[in-house]
């Protein structure tokens, strides 16, 4: 599966606006509860840079690394985890940070792995939401977009590893 970037669906101002208003919620509701992101590798790693310093305090981080997607647009179903967190998460409250969800296993899977680490709370934050793709239901408590369709790629989405340094999204065109 291969494309190129075609529509600009959103701009490096709709994405700073968002995220600061993303930043300011969670400024608020985690406030004194020191929390840890767990950000989902690789495709979260520009959005969570944004999110973190749009904080209005420090955060501890760590990052999975979970593979269900091939080199194409279609999920295989199956879900790994490549790389594990390493920052003990019992008694602590925890925000998973994805760049993307649209069938949800990624997220349903990570999540009932991490609830496992029996954390204080568990929650999450993503910056795009294909609802109408869902297959598991998952609980997003922050969402940056609601995006109908289409395949998106740029600031850190990629498409095969081509497109993700574009700094704004774009939806792609199929060759
Ligand atoms: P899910 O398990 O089907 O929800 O897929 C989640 C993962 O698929 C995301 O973390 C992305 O890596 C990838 N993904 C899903 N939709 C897109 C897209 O439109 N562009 C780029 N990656 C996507």
């Amino acid at each position: 599966m291969s494309g190129s970037a075609g529509r600009c669906l959103f701009s490096r101002q709709d994405l700073e606006g968002r995220i600061r208003e993303l930043g300011a919620r969670l400024s608020h509701d985690y406030a004194g509860l020191n929390p840890v992101l767990v950000g989902v590798l690789k495709g979260v790693f520009i959005f969570m840079a944004d999110l973190v310093r749009a904080l209005e305090f420090p955060v501890e981080v760590d990052f999975v690394r979970l593979c269900s997607y091939g080199a194409g647009t279609e999920t295989s179903g199956e879900v790994h985890i490549t790389k594990d967190v390493e920052v003990p998460l019992r008694d602590r409250h925890v925000l998973i940070v994805e760049d993307i969800v649209d069938t949800g296993l990624t997220l349903a899977f990570l999540r009932e792995h991490l609830a496992s680490h029996r954390p204080r709370s568990l929650k999450i934050c993503c910056l795009i939401d294909k609802r109408e793709r869902r297959e598991v239901e998952v609980p997003l408590d922050y969402v940056g977009f609601p995006v109908a369709q289409g395949f998106l790629v740029g600031y850190g989405l990629d498409c095969g590893e081509q497109q993700r340094t574009l700094p704004e999204i774009y939806v792609l065109e199929k060759d």
